[in-house]
């Protein structure tokens, strides 16, 4: 299937190429950009990470593209929706993520991305809704979600499946929108 590729005002969101694997190398071994997922990769980790995240997007024609700042960043980072294969409440869904490396943030890039993301989901996709999750102290990632409009319930709360109860990463936040109040908001 071939990869759509997205464009905002600033942003290209593209298929991987091999140019790409060192810095996302990079991006994934930075504590900063690390914190709060499940932790720093190594240089084989991540290339295989991009494999992964390759075939998916030619498999299914969505998934995590890479995104380039035309000009100024060969790699900003990856953003992307895909079906999540864990099982939980709100599964089967499909859910939208976003990783910069740390000296693209605080520049809007990410909403950006994910903007192009959710309009690809909801008008080339037909999705009736994207969902996100984090951990509740991952407070850039949340406020990228309230800024794309995504609400969140307690009730959503959710200890995620891959993570041992007891790991402090385990519990997460759910936010979700759906396609029609995503229409409904100036873009
Ligand atoms: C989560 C993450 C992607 C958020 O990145 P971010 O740069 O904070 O988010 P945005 O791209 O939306 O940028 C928003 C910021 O850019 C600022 N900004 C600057 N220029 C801007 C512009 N032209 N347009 C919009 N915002 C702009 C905003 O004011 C805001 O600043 P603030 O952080 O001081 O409030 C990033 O922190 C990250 O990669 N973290 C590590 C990985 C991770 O945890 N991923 C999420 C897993 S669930």
């Amino acid at each position: 299937m071939s990869i759509p590729v997205l464009r905002t005002a600033r942003l290209l969101l593209r298929g991987w190429e091999e140019e790409d694997l060192a810095d996302f190398a990079a991006l994934n071994s930075d504590p900063r950009v690390m914190a709060l997922l499940s932790g720093r990769l190594s240089r084989s980790e991540s290339d295989a990470l991009v494999q992964r995240m390759r075939s998916r997007l030619e498999a299914s024609g969505f998934g995590w593209w890479a995104v380039e700042a035309p000009g100024r960043a060969r790699l900003v980072g990856a953003v992307g929706i895909l079906a999540p294969r864990f099982s939980a409440h709100f599964t089967p869904c499909v859910e939208i993520g976003w990783r910069l490396a740390a000296q693209h943030w605080g520049q809007g890039y990410a909403t950006e991305a994910a903007r192009a993301a959710l309009r690809f989901g909801f008008e080339s996709l037909g999705l009736d809704e994207i969902v996100a999750f984090t951990v509740p102290h991952n407070l850039r990632s949340r406020a990228v979600m309230e800024r794309l409009g995504m609400t969140r319930r307690d009730a959503d709360d959710f200890d995620h499946p891959l993570f041992e109860q007891a790991h402090p990463l385990s519990r997460h936040v759910l936010y979700r929108l759906r396609r029609d109040a995503w229409r409904e908001r100036p873009q």
